[in-house]
């Protein structure tokens, strides 16, 4: 991709003048590492996550689903690793100003890069959300916001194979909120202290991890393609030793080509068995599986694929934003893959106060949305107002209702791509609009 560095703001700008991601709390002011998601912010978001379960779960015998609760006792977190050394960043803060930095990120580590103030001695910093669970003020009640989705995965292995009996290789998927308080949260919505994560902890005989570990390694590109991201603009990075999690002998991370520079998307680890022994040994409960085949009892190891959903977002919205001149004037534009689109079609009147006009156009409205449930209705502005604006969100056909509708039967649909204009009648609209959907 062309690297530009005004990418991510004008990209930050689109997403808050368009109503997909605004700052959290932003009328107090912002809250550091928090954002909230607008109308159509929350539809890609929903269209990404859903994606994701279907290819993962709907579509394979072997990943069963589950939703596992965001709160979960010290205990769990003492037996991840995650309270102990494992789960750190390091910390140095300044003299001066007592801003706080990731030891890490800085080039100098004895200048503050804000006010030029001494650095302090280095430390490690905990990134988990500690809290109190209940009335009583003692130790039992300390528990901790997840900071990984997978360790609900993990608690409930023995439940779901109690449950749903699965056979080895299996996996269990979940999505849901994950927790950090990053030092220095930055870059939009690509270090953040409230995240989202789609992870599935993929269960096998130790001697199969090298396999599946490929298996999982493809299943990511073509996860990346559904998402409609280039993957020239994608690298893999094989993780040397020491800078892996805790619980890794072997990662790779899929790195993007962000405008702020080529960094994670998504993660691949081998988490052997690190898991299951560590919570079999906390828990006192047994989390071995019996092969029914081979008569034998094991712990089984893990290949972990595990996926960011804001980072997924920003790198769909990168990869999608599109500049270009037209008639002297910039056209704006999002090529979403019409899968992720968050409005699919809209639809309105060519002018708002003609009656007749608006009539028909909500009646043309109601026949594609029962076969398109995304559609939208546009009246506000003239029309080409109103087609630079969903340029922006990325809506893959307008469909506009003028006088001839009411003659002749038909309507322009307009083509977000290739800003082409055809006449269709609108007995076929529905179909048209759907075939068209379904081949982009
Ligand atoms: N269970 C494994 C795990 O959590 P990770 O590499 O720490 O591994 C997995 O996180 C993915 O979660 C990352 O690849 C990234 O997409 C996303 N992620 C992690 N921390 C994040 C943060 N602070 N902000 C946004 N996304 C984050």
């Amino acid at each position: 991709m062309q690297k530009d560095e005004k990418l991510l703001d004008k990209i930050v700008s689109l997403a808050k003048r368009r109503g997909f991601v605004f700052q959290g709390s932003e009328i107090y002011g912002g809250f550091a590492g928090m954002w909230d998601y607008g109308p159509y912010g929350v539809a890609l978001k929903n269209n990404i996550k859903n994606l994701w379960w279907k290819m993962f779960v709907d579509a394979r015998d072997d990943v069963w689903g589950i939703d596992a609760a965001i709160l979960m006792p010290a205990r769990v977190w003492d037996a991840s690793g995650h309270t102990g050394a494992g789960f750190t960043d390091p910390l140095v803060e300044c003299a001066e100003c007592k801003k706080r930095f990731r030891a890490d990120h800085l080039e100098d580590k004895k200048k503050c890069p804000e006010c030029g103030g001494m650095l302090g001695e280095e430390r490690q910093f905990n990134l988990m959300f500690e809290t109190r669970v209940g009335a009583l003020e003692d130790s039992s009640a300390v528990s901790y916001l997840r900071p990984e989705t997978a360790q609900g995965i993990f608690v409930n292995f023995k439940n779901v194979v109690d449950s749903v009996h699965p056979k080895l290789p299996f996996g269990i998927a979940q999505v849901g909120k994950a927790f950090r308080n990053e030092i220095t949260p930055r870059d939009f919505i690509f270090r953040i202290r409230e995240l989202e994560q789609m992870e599935i902890e993929y269960f096998v005989k130790p001697t199969d991890w090298e396999r599946v570990f490929e298996e999982w390694r493809e299943a990511t590109g073509k996860w990346i393609d559904a998402l409609g991201i280039d993957r020239a603009h994608v690298r893999e990075v094989e993780i040397g030793d020491g800078d892996r999690a805790h619980y890794s002998k072997r990662t790779i991370d899929f790195e993007y080509e962000y405008p702020f520079g080529t960094k994670e998307l998504s993660g691949l680890a081998y988490r052997t068995d690190y898991d299951l022994s560590n919570h079999t040994k906390h828990s006192g409960q047994d989390l071995g599986y019996f092969d029914e085949e081979t008569k034998e009892r094991l712990v089984p190891h893990v290949i972990e694929p595990s996926f960011g959903v804001e980072r997924a977002l920003l790198a769909v919205l990168c990869d999608a934003y599109r500049e270009e001149e037209v008639n002297g004037e910039t056209r704006v534009y999002l090529k979403l893959p019409t899968r992720l689109a968050p409005v699919k079609v809209m639809v309105s009147p060519l002018l708002k106060n003609k009656p007749e006009l608006v009539a028909k156009a909500r009646e043309v409205r109601e026949a594609v949305r029962k076969v398109i449930p995304e559609t939208a209705w546009d009246d506000n502005g003239n029309v080409g107002k109103r087609y630079r604006r969903q340029d922006e969100i990325g809506t893959p056909y307008c469909v506009t209702v003028d006088f001839d509708s009411l003659e002749k039967g038909d309507v322009t649909v307009r083509d977000r791509d290739t800003m082409e204009q055809v006449r269709v009648p609108i007995s076929d609209l529905p179909t048209y609009l759907k075939e068209k959907i379904e081949a982009k």
